[in-house]
C-alpha cells in the first residue's frame, strides 16, 4: 500500500473516532462526590477485581471472561466470575449452568452471594445474573454498588473477581468497570468495535476517573495484526484522552472456539492445546504477573452506594 494512502487512511480513522465520541457525547452522569473513606476492620485477602468491557456487542467480552477464568482456574487460582449483564446473561448458557436463582434474589434479600455460586469446571465459580427480566436490566447505581458490596460477605474472597459487563455505555457497564481495579478493554478489528471502546474509554476516563485499560485483540488472525490494532487505538487515546491502553495480548479467530461454545463449554476446557486455549493460558499468565492493585475498588465505589434502595419484584 502507497505510504501517503495508508497515512490518510489512519488520520481518517482517528478523526472519525473522535468525531464519533464527540458526537455521541456521554451521559450526563452526576459528578462524583469525594470517596467516603470505608474502615476495614479486619484485614483480609485482597481480592483483585477485573472488569472485562468492550463497548459494542458481540466482540467476544462474555467469551474473553469464561475463558480467561477458566485459565486463572486451571492454574490452581480462586477465580469468581460475575455475569453483570442483568438481564441478558449468558454466562450460564454458555457453561451449560442450570441457575435456580440469580442476582435478583440477592438484591431482594431471599438469598446471599454464596447461595448463587455455581460451580464450573476446574473449580471456577460463576454468579449468574438473570435472564429476561426487563427489572434486572434496569437496575440503579444503589442496587449495583449493593451488588458489589456482596462479595465482601464471602467469607474468604478469591484470587480474582471477573466481570463480564454488557455492552454500550450504560451506568451498569460504567458501574462496575470504575469498581473494578483492572479494566480489560476486548476490541476486534472492525471500525464499529474502535469507535465503541474509543467512547467507552471516553466515558470512563472522563467521569469515573478510570486512567488506565488494558486491551485484548479478539478474532485477530495473528500477533502482529493484534499489535496493528492496538497502536490505532493507543495513538487516538494519547492524542485526545488521558488515559494508557496498555497492550495485554490476543485471541486468534479460532474454530476450535466457536466449536466449544456450540458444546456449551469452555475452549480451555475442551482443546487446552488450540490456538485459542493457548492463547487463553497466555492472557492469565499475562494477568498472575499483574503487580498489586493500586487502589481499592470499594473505595472508589463508595459514593454510588448512597441511595441504595431494596429491589422486589423479580
Ligand atoms: N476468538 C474467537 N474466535 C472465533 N469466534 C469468536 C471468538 N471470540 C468470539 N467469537 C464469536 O463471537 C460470538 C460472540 O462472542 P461473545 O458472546 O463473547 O461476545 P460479547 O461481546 O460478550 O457479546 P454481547 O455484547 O452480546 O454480550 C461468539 O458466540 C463466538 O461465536
Ligand atoms: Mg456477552
Amino acid at each position: 500500500m502507497n505510504g501517503v494512502f495508508a497515512m490518510n487512511q489512519a488520520i481518517g480513522l482517528e478523526a472519525m473516532l473522535h468525531a464519533l465520541a464527540e458526537r455521541h457525547g456521554s451521559k450526563p452522569v452526576p459528578a462524583p462526590e469525594p470517596p467516603v473513606h470505608v474502615a476495614a476492620p479486619t484485614p483480609r485477602r485482597r481480592c483483585r477485581a477485573i472488569a472485562v468491557a468492550g463497548g459494542k456487542g458481540g466482540v467476544g467480552k462474555t467469551t474473553v471472561s469464561v475463558n480467561l477464568g477458566m485459565a486463572l482456574a486451571k492454574e490452581g487460582r480462586q477465580v469468581i466470575l460475575l455475569d453483570a449483564d442483568m438481564g441478558l446473561a449468558n454466562i450460564d448458557v454458555l457453561l451449560g449452568l442450570t441457575p435456580t436463582r440469580h442476582i435478583g434474589h440477592l438484591l431482594d434479600g431471599t438469598c446471599g452471594i454464596e447461595d448463587l455460586l455455581l460451580s464450573a469446571p476446574h473449580g471456577l465459580k460463576v454468579v449468574p445474573a438473570g435472564s429476561g427480566t426487563r427489572r434486572l436490566a434496569q437496575l440503579g447505581n444503589g442496587e449495583h454498588a449493593a451488588v458489589i458490596r456482596a462479595f465482601d460477605d464471602l467469607p474468604e474472597p478469591p484470587d480474582y473477581l471477573l466481570v463480564d459487563t454488557a455492552a454500550g455505555l450504560s451506568d451498569n457497564v460504567a458501574m462496575f468497570a470504575a469498581a473494578a481495579d483492572d479494566v480489560v478493554l476486548v476490541v476486534c478489528d472492525e471500525p464499529a468495535s474502535l469507535t465503541d471502546a474509543y467512547a467507552l474509554l471516553k466515558v470512563l476516563s472522563r467521569d469515573f476517573g478510570v486512567r488506565r485499560f488494558r486491551m485484548v485483540a479478539n478474532m485477530v488472525r495473528n500477533a502482529s495484526e493484534a499489535r496493528v490494532l492496538h497502536q490505532k487505538l493507543a495513538r487516538v487515546c494519547d492524542r485526545f484522552l488521558d488515559v494508557a491502553l496498555e497492550f495485554m495480548g490476543m485471541v486468534p479467530n479460532d474454530e476450535r472456539l466457536k466449536q466449544a461454545i456450540r458444546r456449551q463449554s469452555a475452549v480451555v476446557d475442551l482443546w487446552p492445546s488450540s490456538r485459542s486455549g493457548q492463547a487463553f493460558k497466555q492472557l492469565a499468565g499475562a494477568v498472575d504477573t499483574w503487580g498489586e492493585p493500586e487502589r481499592l475498588g470499594l473505595d472508589r465505589i463508595a459514593f454510588f452506594s448512597r441511595h441504595a434502595t431494596v429491589a422486589t419484584g423479580w
